[in-house]
C-alpha cells in the first residue's frame, strides 16, 4: 500500500524544522570517498531525526541496524533512504559504462542494470546514483568512462534502458532501486577536459546534445536527478533555477527528487556566487535542490535564511514532501526492511557472472585484425602474454567497482591458461603501468625470442586513471609502455611472431603508432570481473567480437574534441584547397570513427530502401538494408542509421544518429536490417529554439560506422 499524500502532509505538519532539514540532508555513513569533507558517525543524528538519508552504507546487517534506529528510535520513525553508487554492477562487476555503451545493445543495458539493482537491493540499498548520462566528446575528461559516449541518441537510449533496469516495473519491489540521472547537465564539455572546470557551450548544443538523455530519463520515470558540480555559462548547476526548476520541473514535469552532488552546495562559495553557507543554501533551495549531499549547508544555512525571510517554510515543505513521497514510492513506509532481508540464492548470483561475461564479451572492440591474425588458430601451442595489464586482476574491475572490490577480476593470463589448456602460456609484465622502471623489459623480450605462436600484449591505463578527478592532459599510454611495446614489436617482427594488443582504457587513447604496429588490436576498456574470460572468448574465436566504439578515437591530441556529428561549415575540408577547414600539420580524420569495430565475419551492405519517399510530420519512414556476411565466420553486425537535413533554417550536423539494428549472420548468409524512423525524429530547433519539422530533403545514411565513405545513402522528402 502506498502512503497517501494526505498522510505525508500530516507527517510534515508534525515535523520540527530540524527534522525537516534532516529529510533534506544526506551524509556518508562513515568516511568520505569522493570529496574533501567527511561526515563522521551519523548514528546520533539518525536517532534524533536530524538526518534522513545516507550514502555509502552497504550490506544487509549495517543497513538494517541504521534503519532500525531511524524507524524505532527516532521520534517520527521515518525510514532512511540509503543510496550508493552502483555504477557498473554492485557486487558482480560489469564492464564500465563506456564499454557497455560499446555493445550498442539496449536490452543488455537494461539487464545489467536490473541485475545490479537486485544485488544492491539485497544489500539493503534503495537508491543508486546512476545512470550517468553525460555526453563526452573529449577523451581528456576522465569521467568519459562513466557515461554512454559522444552521441545524444545513444545517451537517450541508454538512459531509458538503465532507468527501466534499475527501477523495474514497480519501485516498491524489494528488488528495485530508485535511479538518479546525473550529472544534470552538460558536465562533459568541461573546459579543456579538466574535471570540475567551467562549461561554456551554446544554448543549441545544450538542447541538442546534452539535454535529450535527461529528457528521456524523465520520460522513463527516473526517480532522482543530480545536478553537475560544474557551472554552465556562469551559473553553477547546483544553483541553476532556470534549468532545474523551470526546465526540469516545469517543461519536463519531473516530479522526483533533486539530490545535490557531494558537497556541491557549499562549493557554491568557491564558484563565487555565494558569500557564505546561508547564501549557498538559499541558492540551491531556490533552484529546486531537495537533498543536500555532504555539505551540511541546509542544516546550517536554512534556519538562518528562514529567519531572514530569504526562503519560506512552504519551499522547505515542498522538498520534504518530495523526499517523503519517494520513500513512500519505494515502499519504505510499508516495510522499511523490505530490501536486504532475503539473501539471494547462489544460483542467482552465479547466473550474474554469466551475464557479466556476456556483457564483457560484447563490449570488446576489435579495431585492427591484419591478415586475420585473430582468432588464434586452434594449433597454438605457445602464447606469450606480456604487459603490465596481463595479470593485473585489480585493474580489470575498472574505476568504480562499487561493492565488488572484494572479488578479483579474471586476468587475461589466467583465462588463456584455462581456455587453451594444451598451450604453454608464458608471462612477463615487462614494465609497470606507470613510472620509469624498465628493468623487466629484457626478460619479456627473451620470451618473444623463444618463438611463441603469438604474443598477447596487454597495455593501457590503470583503472584509477579514469573516472572522477582523473582527467589527463595527454591520454596516451602511460609510463614506459610505448618503449616496451616498441621493443616487443621489433623483436616479434624479427622472429615473425604476430603481436595482438589488448588495450585497457577508460577513454579513447591517442595511439596511432600502436595501430600501425600491432597485427591485431582489441580495445578491452575495463571489462569487469569476467574480463579475462571475455577476452579469451574473443581471442580464441569462441565468440566473434561485436563491440563498436561509442566515442571517436583521435589521431592526435590537437584534434580533440573530435566527434562525428560536427555541424556543417562554410568551407568543408578539401585537400586541394588551402582555405578549407583542416590542419596544416595533421589529418582531421579520426583514427577510429564513432561506431567502428570489426568482427570475424565480413559484412557487405546493399540494396538500401527507404519508404515512403516522402511523408508529412505524422509519417514514418521504413528503412531496410541487406547485410551479407561474406566472411567465413559468424558476424554480429550493428547497423547504424544517420540522417542529414540538407537545407534547414539553422546549421545542422553533417551526420546525426537516429537509429540502429542488429543482425546476426552465419557465413554466406544475408539478412535485412530494418529501422523505423518517425518524421517527428527529424524535428530541429529553429532560430527561436522552437522544435519544428521543416519541409525539405533529408539524406538517410546507413552503414557500419560514422565513416561517410562506408555509408549507403538515400533521400526522402519531408512535406509540410
Ligand atoms: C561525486 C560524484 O560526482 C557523483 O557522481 C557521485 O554519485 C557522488 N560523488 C557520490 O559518491
Amino acid at each position: 500500500m502506498i502512503v497517501a499524500m494526505s498522510t505525508i502532509d500530516k507527517l510534515i505538519a508534525r515535523m520540527t524544522l530540524p527534522e525537516k532539514l534532516g529529510q533534506m540532508t544526506m551524509t556518508a555513513a562513515s568516511h568520505a570517498v569522493t570529496g574533501p569533507v567527511s561526515a563522521g558517525d551519523a548514528t546520533d543524528s539518525i536517532r534524533d531525526g536530524t538526518l534522513g538519508n545516507l550514502l555509502n552504507l552497504v550490506g544487509p546487517a549495517p543497513t538494517r541496524d541504521m534503519q532500525r534506529i531511524a524507524v524505532e528510535e527516532s521520534r517520527l520513525g521515518i525510514p532512511l533512504l540509503l543510496g550508493f553508487d552502483v555504477i557498473h554492477g554492485h557486487r558482480t562487476i560489469f564492464p564500465v559504462p563506456l564499454a557497455e555503451a560499446a555493445t550498442f545493445d539496449p536490452w543488455l543495458w537494461e539487464r545489467t542494470a536490473r541485475a545490479a539493482a537486485c544485488e544492491a537491493a539485497a544489500d539493503g540499498l534503495a537508491l543508486t546514483f546512476a545512470p550517468m548520462l553525460d555526453v563526452s566528446r573529449d577523451p581528456r575528461w576522465g569521467r568519459s568512462v562513466e557515461g554512454p559516449g559522444e552521441d545524444p541518441w545513444v545517451a537517450a537510449t541508454f538512459a531509458c534502458a538503465k532507468v527501466r533496469g534499475f527501477e523495474g516495473k514497480d519501485l516498491a519491489s524489494p528488488a528495485s532501486l530508485a535511479a538518479t540521472a546525473k550529472h544534470f547537465c552538460a558536465y562533459g564539455p568541461v573546459a579543456a577536459g579538466r574535471d570540475y572546470a567551467p562549461v561554456d557551450i551554446s544554448e543549441r548544443t545544450l538542447h541538442e546534445v546534452h539535454l535529450p538523455a535527461f529528457a528521456a530519463a524523465v520520460r522513463a520515470g527516473v526517480a532522482a536527478i543530480m545536478p553537475a558540480f560544474t557551472s554552465l555559462a556562469g551559473i553553477p548547476m547546483t544553483a541553476h533555477k532556470q534549468l532545474l526548476r523551470d526546465y526540469l520541473r516545469g517543461t519536463l514535469r519531473f516530479d522526483g527528487i533533486i539530490v545535490s552532488d557531494y558537497n556541491a552546495i557549499r562549493e557554491l562559495i568557491n564558484h563565487g556566487v555565494a558569500a557564505n553557507v546561508v547564501e549557498a543554501a538559499v541558492l540551491a533551495l531556490r533552484a529546486g535542490v531537495d537533498i543536500d549531499m555532504m555539505a551540511g549547508a541546509y542544516r546550517e544555512g536554512l534556519p538562518v535564511a528562514l529567519e531572514r525571510g530569504l526562503v519560506s517554510m512552504a519551499e522547505i515543505d515542498d522538498s520534504v514532501r518530495r523526499v517523503l513521497r519517494l520513500k513512500a514510492r519505494l515502499g519504505l513506509f510499508d516495510d522499511p526492511y523490505r530490501r536486504g532481508t532475503v539473501a539471494e540464492a547462489p544460483a542467482v548470483v552465479a547466473a550474474r557472472r554469466a551475464l557479466a561475461r556476456e556483457a564483457a564479451t560484447k563490449s570488446l572492440v576489435l579495431v585492427k585484425n591484419a591478415a586475420a591474425t585473430l582468432p588464434l588458430p586452434s594449433s597454438v601451442r605457445r602464447v606469450c602474454v606480456l604487459g603490465p595489464l596481463a595479470d593485473a586482476w585489480r585493474e580489470m574491475r575498472g574505476p568504480w567497482a562499487a561493492a565488488g572490490y572484494d572479488a578479483p577480476g579474471v586476468t587475461v593470463r589466467a583465462a588463456l591458461r584455462e581456455s587453451i589448456p594444451d598451450a604453454r602460456i608464458d608471462h612477463a609484465a615487462g614494465v609497470p603501468i606507470t613510472g620509469g622502471d624498465d628493468a623487466g623489459i629484457a626478460a619479456a623480450i627473451d620470451l618473444v625470442r623463444a618463438q611463441p605462436d603469438a604474443v598477447v600484449l596487454c597495455l593501457g591505463e590503470a583503472a584509477e586513471m579514469s573516472g572522477e578527478a582523473a582527467s589527463r592532459a595527454a591520454p596516451e599510454l602511460p609510463g614506459r609502455q610505448r618503449e616496451f611495446a616498441t621493443a616487443v614489436f621489433d623483436r616479434a617482427r624479427a622472429a615473425d611472431v604476430p603481436v595482438i594488443v589488448v588495450l585497457f582504457c577508460g577513454r579513447p587513447l591517442v595511439i596511432p603508432w600502436l595501430d600501425e604496429r600491432a597485427d591485431a588490436l582489441l580495445v578491452a576498456w575495463f571489462p569487469g570481473h569476467e574480463a579475462g574470460h571475455a577476452i579469451a572468448d574473443v581471442l580464441t574465436g569462441r565468440v566473434s567480437p561485436s563491440g563498436r566504439t561509442p566515442m571517436t578515437w583521435p589521431r592526435s591530441l590537437g584534434q580533440v574534441p573530435l566527434y562525428y556529428a560536427q555541424y556543417a561549415n562554410g568551407r568543408p575540408e578539401n585537400a586541394a584547397d588551402r582555405f578549407t577547414s583542416k590542419y596544416l600539420d595533421a589529418s582531421s580524420a579520426p583514427l577510429y570513427p564513432f561506431g567502428y569495430g570489426l568482427g570475424y565475419g565480413r559484412c557487405a551492405y546493399t540494396n538500401l530502401r527507404v519508404t515512403p519517399a516522402s511523408a508529412g510530420p505524422e509519417g514514418v519512414f521504413e528503412i531496410a538494408v541487406d547485410v551479407t556476411n561474406e566472411g567465413s565466420r559468424t558476424a554480429e553486425e550493428t547497423v547504424f542509421v544517420f540522417i542529414r537535413d540538407r537545407v534547414a533554417s539553422v546549421v545542422r550536423p553533417l551526420l546525426e544518429l537516429k537509429g540502429m539494428a542488429k543482425v546476426v549472420l552465419a557465413p554466406g548468409t544475408t539478412a535485412t536490417a530494418r529501422v523505423r524512423l518517425a518524421a517527428t525524429e527529424l524535428a530541429l530547433l529553429d532560430v527561436a529554439m522552437r522544435s519544428v519539422i521543416e519541409p525539405g530533403e533529408v539524406d538517410i545514411f546507413v552503414g557500419p560506422c560514422a565513416d561517410p565513405a562506408r555509408l549507403l545513402s538515400s533521400r526522402v522528402l519531408l512535406c509540410g
